[in-house]
């Protein structure tokens, strides 16, 4: 294992604090119910919450060829020495060059050859690469095996290991093959995210930003009050931050689990983000890209008359102090965002969907937001 990497071993955190789960988060889904705990050291108990789950072969731990070497061989060795002697672990390159189809295949072929069958427990160890390939995985293996998600990125525990969203990419765009498919159980460790290299600490926070923009006055004051602790990982904030994201994020699934409508909220920020992401060919950082979409959007929203304009300036004044930026890089050329934004997979009749703010906490979707206030948001 990297020295000082994984398991909770964040300095931040005393001895009798770890192995505790500190927050649950339920997510009501009817007979796909789950809980999501968090808490530093969990990974350390992951059997304890296996031996709850009923008889399965396995598991087989789906992770990345990084994670591997932070928790994944560790976490294999304490599976194996806990009573999962048929514990195995997967590996792929790291990175979001292999979410794909050759990915998922090779990985199916591994299983088959590991003796994996319809009782297996798959587990995603990692973060949202990770998250989506092993869900899409599950829910295709032999039509479908129960998983867990074990997420190791701070994105992953706010964002995509919640709601049950799997998929993999195309040459052609992201996220274009995919399922609906729910874990069993999802088990935060926020230890891990010790190891995190700063670029991705800020993608976990502009998500939480947009939760407390979409939703929650409250947590954005506190991310306003407390960024400090934000930034350096603080035990008790980063829970918190988690369990808020996570059930601001269950209640939008619980109430539409399949992007119905109500559910495109959590696009706050991510329809113009998407296509700065696509026309910077993938060079600007997810959280980057979104942090300039929320104030794109607000600047539309205060246009309009929705949103205040001291309400923008918090937005643009919270981002900067977590160093993401506020506005879209000049080299990014304007008329290649306009097209990527009528491509999006989200388009319905030609109209694309916008999430508006009408204050900090509260939001509103249009679909008669103009090129020209678009070209005003994005500084044409
Ligand atoms: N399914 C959903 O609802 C949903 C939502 C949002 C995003 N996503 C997807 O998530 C992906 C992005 O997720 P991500 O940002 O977690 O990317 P990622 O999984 O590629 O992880 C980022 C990097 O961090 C490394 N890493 C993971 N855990 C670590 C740790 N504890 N310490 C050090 N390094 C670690 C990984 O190896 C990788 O290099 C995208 O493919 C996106 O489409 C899915
Ligand atoms: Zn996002």
């Amino acid at each position: 294992m990297v020295q000082g990497a994984g398991f909770g071993k964040c300095e931040k955190v005393s001895q009798s604090e770890i192995n505790h789960q500190w927050e649950k988060v339920h997510v009501a889904l009817g007979d796909r119910s789950y809980d999501i705990h968090i808490g530093p050291g969990l990974l350390l108990e992951t059997s304890k919450y296996l031996k709850k789950l009923g008889h399965f072969t396995g598991p087989f731990i789906v992770t990345d060829t990084n994670v591997e070497d932070y928790v994944g061989q560790d976490l294999l060795n304490i599976l194996r020495q806990e009573g999962f002697e048929g514990a195995e672990l997967l590996a792929f390159e790291a990175g979001e060059q292999s979410k794909n189809m050759d990915t998922v295949v090779s990985l199916a072929r591994s299983l088959v050859g590991l003796g994996a069958d319809r009782s297996s427990l798959l587990v995603a160890l990692g973060g949202g690469v990770t998250g989506d390939i092993c869900g899409f995985l599950a829910s295709i293996y032999m039509r479908g095996v129960d998983f867990i998600q074990l997420p190791t990125t701070y994105l992953a525990q706010v964002d995509s290991s919640v709601g049950g969203k799997t998929g993999v990419d195309l040459p052609e765009g992201k996220n274009l093959l995919g399922t609906f498919a729910q874990p069993r159980l999802v088990l935060a460790d926020i230890g891990v995210l010790c190891t995190l290299p700063a670029q991705e600490i800020r993608n976990g926070i502009a998500e939480i930003v947009k939760y407390g923009m979409i939703k929650d006055g409250e947590l954005f004051e506190r991310l306003e009050s407390q960024w400090w602790d934000v930034i350096n990982l603080e035990p008790f904030t980063t829970a918190h931050l988690v369990k808020r994201s996570c059930e601001i994020k269950a209640e939008v699934v619980s109430k539409d689990e399949r992007e119905g409508g109500f559910r495109r909220i959590l696009n706050f920020g991510h329809t113009i983000g998407h296509a700065v992401e696509a026309a910077s060919n993938y060079t600007i950082a997810h959280g980057e890209a979104v942090a300039m979409g929320m104030v794109a959007v607000s600047k539309i929203s205060v246009s309009r008359g929705l949103l205040k304009e001291e309400d923008l300036q918090r937005l643009i004044q919270l981002l900067e102090r977590f160093s993401l930026p506020v506005s879209i890089p000049e080299e990014i050329t304007r008329q290649e965002i306009l097209k990527n934004l009528k491509r999006d997979k989200k388009v319905k009749d030609g109209r694309v969907h916008f999430v508006l703010t009408k204050a900090i906490g509260e939001t509103i979707i249009v679909d008669d937001v103009t090129d020209q206030e678009i070209c005003m948001a994005i500084g044409s």
